[in-house]
């Protein structure tokens, strides 16, 4: 395929893909849902088992996704399409990328939500609220946040406006000069709080926490959880990265593009782990409290720090702001495939699917307060889009995607997409992808469907 073939443009650079693509997996994944998941599941024997997922799943099936997207140079459906239309594959599997699609228009809907917290404690912050502030103090705050519907509508809505306004510019643009400058600051400013972290939390006991673990504790439940917290935090399952392939530089090795992201990914979410768990326990708060963990333990530390108001100001706008990188890569699947299929403009379509995402997102947070009776399997609506995209959608979708390169895309084709300078990684990849990450991603979600 030529270069240029692409209407929405190409990547001028090789390295403007792994800063897109890394803004697409950094995000409250890492910083607020990584501390509390490692919380929940018992802290060493996840961390144990999220690591091998990365390594093992994740990166090979975040390959498999981009050599897919760079192959056709076009949006995800009329990728699966066009491979159809060519023979390659079966009608069947045009599904696949309509489910991407819905994947992370839902989970967009939660993560606004939670965007709008950050934005929420962003406000807070500035007018001075954390300092000198305690755990009771912050856990008050929090719970008035959650119990205010109208609060979290406003600050839902700001976020989606902010994410409709993102998507509907062209992604080629603006996102990579975004994430070139976010990315850096972020790292340092969680290097800089995990070194205070360390000296005033309780660091024995976060390392005893996180890397100490005994065999029972590695449950199917755990397996389950560590995998679609991969999954979700690499954004794969949801054909953003796929999205995002079709723009990337054929110069660059998909291999190494790919390694890189997991490699920024897990760095930032250990950091995160490393900010948030020791003040948890010095502060002796519960560390399987769960999604307020993070937005309660933070303000805590930023409150007792000197010109605490405007680090923690600073820390709560990058959050926001990689939230938003997030965020962007979750409707673009759809919104390229209006854009090139029906000539819709990209502002036009990210207006009509943010307002299904802003109308979803309501309902979830009313699940949180208002509407908190109404439960299905003993969740509510917000809990339960959580828990159906990233144990159910997510790696179904990963799955279908990876048996799809795997097993239907002639493998010469695959070879060549995929250049990698030495044959073996080539192999290495086919074979740890045919025979490892698909059986175990079959095992994992059955297994674990059954234990939940
Ligand atoms: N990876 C992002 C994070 O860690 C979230 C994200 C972006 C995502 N795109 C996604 C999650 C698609 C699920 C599906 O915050």
């Amino acid at each position: 395929m030529p270069e240029n073939r692409c209407v929405q443009g190409i990547w001028t650079s090789p390295w403007l893909f792994i800063l897109a693509a890394s803004g697409s997996a950094v995000g409250l994944g890492n910083i607020w849902k990584f501390p509390y998941m490692v919380g929940e599941n018992g802290g060493g024997a996840f961390l144990f088992v999220y690591l091998l997922c990365m390594l093992f799943v994740g990166l090979p099936v975040l390959i498999a996704e981009v050599a897919l997207g760079r192959s056709v140079r076009a949006n995800p459906i009329d990728t699966i399409n066009d491979l159809h239309e060519r023979h390659i594959i079966n009608k069947a599997w045009v599904l696949v990328p309509y489910l991407a699609g819905l994947a992370g228009f839902l989970v967009l809907s939660f993560y606004s939500v939670i965007a709008g917290w950050a934005l929420a404690f962003f406000e807070r912050s500035l007018k001075g609220v954390f300092t000198e502030t305690d755990e009771v103090q912050t856990q008050s705050v929090f719970q008035e946040l959650i119990s205010s519907p109208s609060e979290m509508m406003l600050w839902h809505s700001v976020f989606v406006v902010l994410v409709i306004l993102a998507v509907g510019q062209s992604v080629t643009r603006g996102l990579a000069v975004l994430v070139k400058m976010l990315l850096p600051s972020l790292v340092l400013m969680l290097l800089g709080l995990s070194v205070y972290s360390v000296l005033v939390g309780d660091l024995d006991q976060t390392l005893s926490f996180l890397f100490s673990w005994k065999w029972n504790q590695i449950t199917p439940n755990v397996v389950l959880a560590a995998v679609g917290h991969a999954f979700f935090s690499l954004s794969i399952g949801m054909g953003g990265m796929f999205a995002y392939a079709a723009y990337m530089s054929k110069h660059m090795s998909i291999a190494r593009a790919c390694s890189i992201v997991v490699g920024v990914d897990t760095l930032v979410a250990i950091l995160a782990g490393l900010v948030v768990l020791p003040l948890v326990f010095a502060l002796n708060i519960n560390v399987d409290t769960g999604p307020s963990l993070t937005f309660i333990s933070l303000p805590v530390a930023f409150g007792s720090l000197p010109g605490g108001q405007l680090v923690g100001s600073a820390f709560f706008l990058l959050l926001i702001l990689a939230a938003l990188t997030s965020a962007i890569s979750m409707l673009e699947l759809f919104v390229s495939w209006l854009h090139e299929r029906f000539y819709i403009s990209r502002l036009k379509a990210s207006l009509l699917l943010g307002v299904g995402v802003w109308l979803l997102g309501f309902a979830s947070l009313l699940s949180l307060n208002d509407w908190s009776d109404w439960t299905v399997f003993g969740y509510v609506l917000f809990d339960l889009l959580d828990k159906f995209t990233s144990l159910i959608l997510l790696p179904v979708v990963a799955l279908l995607l990876s048996v799809l390169v795997a097993l239907n895309i002639p493998r010469s084709r695959l070879e060549n997409e995929l250049i990698t300078r030495n044959p073996k990684h080539f192999k290495w990849w086919y074979n740890v992808l045919k025979f490892f990450s698909i059986p175990i991603m079959l095992v994992i979600t059955i297994t674990g469907w059954i234990g939940v």
